[in-house]
């Protein structure tokens, strides 16, 4: 069960007043730094290279869906005033936040995040940053978030756990009526790429070692169905064709992945029981393959919103 926050010491934000500031730890390999948090199978760094990956996946997403959300929460955001909140879990370093925070300056913006990649200083007045571990519940008060946003978060959570203590938090800090997105992508595909399809099921067997259920994100309407706390749910996905033959958002996707999967090296080498030059080449293969045979990456998208009763 997810550990429960009562409503008292919230700030304006909805944030919970913290006692103890969270002790940052972290451990490097192989020049790039990572979690090195107990509960958490989080694998991708978290140090600048990963945060400008991040960065630019955040102008990627905004292309492919054509702005920054889906659920029909505009007007509210608009109009609602200084008592709307949006809550982004698992914000890196805040790129959806800090350009939300932009285009609805009356709106409070909150980002949560494990790793303090996110700004510290010049952050916007209607923006606020917390470092905190959501496996741990959320330090937010009861019913009090008008949306909230999720985005390419999975691969830091086991299934389990984020069945069992995410998800009844985000219930629990949703106003009724108010809506929440996920934002979540498959692995990839060749139709014809032998290394990359290697590759592939290399990673998926890597990630459910780790619990972590990389078709999740298809999955989440009938999560939402199943909690019986939602109405209103929806689902989009978008099938992007990697490589050249993508176009401009094909290559752009391409290189996202591929520094992901930089990022993965050490922990995803070490798994496969591979030397890390070893993947490198494998990876550099799968970015030519990609050039000559049909891969593809599905992002998946589902908005609900929660019940009014
Ligand atoms: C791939 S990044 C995505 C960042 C951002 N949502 C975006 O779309 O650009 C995943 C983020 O989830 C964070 N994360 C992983 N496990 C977490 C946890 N247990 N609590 C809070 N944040 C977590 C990581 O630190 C990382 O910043």
């Amino acid at each position: 069960m997810g550990v429960c926050f009562s409503n008292t010491r919230h700030d304006s934000f909805g944030v919970r007043r913290l006692r103890h500031k969270l002790k940052f730890r972290y451990q490097t390999l192989d020049g790039r730094l990572y979690q090195a948090i107990d509960n958490s199978v989080y694998w991708l760094p978290i140090d600048d290279i990963e945060a400008e990956r991040s960065t630019n996946s955040h102008l990627f997403h905004k292309r492919i869906w054509n702005g920054n959300f889906h659920a029909p929460i505009a007007e509210i955001l608009k109009t609602g005033g200084r008592n709307v909140r949006v809550l982004d879990i698992g914000c890196g370093p805040g790129a959806w936040i800090l350009d939300m925070a932009e285009s609805f300056p009356n709106v409070k913006f909150i980002g949560i995040d494990v790793s303090p990649t996110f700004p510290t200083e010049n952050i916007p007045p209607n923006v606020r940053f917390v470092e905190y571990n959501i496996l741990d519940g959320l330090p937010i008060a009861d019913a009090s978030m008008d949306f909230i946003f999720q985005r390419f978060i999975i691969h830091g959570i086991n299934e389990q756990a984020y069945k069992q203590i995410i998800i009844p938090e985000l219930i629990r800090v949703m106003k009724p009526g108010g809506w929440i997105e996920f934002t979540e992508g498959d692995n990839y595909r060749s139709e014809a790429g032998r290394v990359t399809n290697r590759l592939a099921t290399g990673i998926v067997k890597f990630l459910r070692y780790r619990g972590i259920n990389e078709n999740i994100g298809g999955e989440f309407p009938q999560i939402c169905e199943g909690t019986g706390q939602f109405c209103q749910i929806s689902h989009d996905a978008q099938t992007i064709r990697l490589g050249r033959q993508g176009g401009e958002i094909g290559q752009i996707a391409l290189r996202i992945i591929h520094e992901g999967m930089k990022g993965g090296r050490i922990p995803i080498a070490e798994y496969l029981n591979m030397m890390p030059e070893h993947y490198d080449a494998l990876t550099e293969t799968m970015l030519s393959e990609a050039e000559r045979t049909e891969t593809t990456w599905t992002i998946h998208k589902c908005w609900a919103q929660k019940r009014l009763d």
